[in-house]
């Protein structure tokens, strides 16, 4: 069975390779998009970018409506701060993976708290973009 999968960004990851490049690397989001379609060809590999809380709840509600086998999801800063998108990720079925490219437990105290961590299948943080492949990866043999 082909495995649908959605790999959602939140806010400021839009500009992926110019923010903070020591912090979050030099590779920009349409890269690493191009990228796992390239490393993945025989997965429905879907992709979407918000800034808005809200927007990320919506594409969290469709993702279970329409059938997704999983999805793979970098909050940025909301996940530090959104009870709205812990409840989204609680109200679906689908699993989601938290990815984040920096290792959030070694930067401010802020940001070593995930409302999402503990409603997600697993997290994975620190490892630059290969935590997307590796969630992808999990979400094809799991999901
Ligand atoms: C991030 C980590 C968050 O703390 C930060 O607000 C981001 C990016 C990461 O991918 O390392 O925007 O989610």
């Amino acid at each position: 069975m082909e495995h649908k999968i959605l790999v959602l960004n939140g806010p400021n990851l839009n500009l992926l390779g110019d923010r903070e490049p020591d912090q979050y690397g030099e590779v920009s989001l349409e890269q690493l998009e191009a990228d796992l379609r390239s490393e993945f060809p025989d997965t429905d590999l879907s992709f979407y970018q918000s800034n808005h809380e809200g927007d990320l709840v919506d594409r969290l509600h469709e993702g279970h409506r329409s059938g997704l086998s999983g999805i793979v999801f970098n909050p940025g800063a909301y996940t530090h701060t959104s009870v709205a998108l812990r409840d989204a990720v609680r109200a679906i079925e689908t699993p989601v993976i938290e990815v984040h490219l920096s290792n959030i437990y070694s930067r401010e105290a802020f940001r070593h708290f995930s409302h999402l961590a503990p409603v997600c299948v697993g997290q994975i943080s620190g490892l630059g973009t290969v935590g997307y492949s590796l969630a992808v990866r999990w979400l094809r043999a799991n999901a």
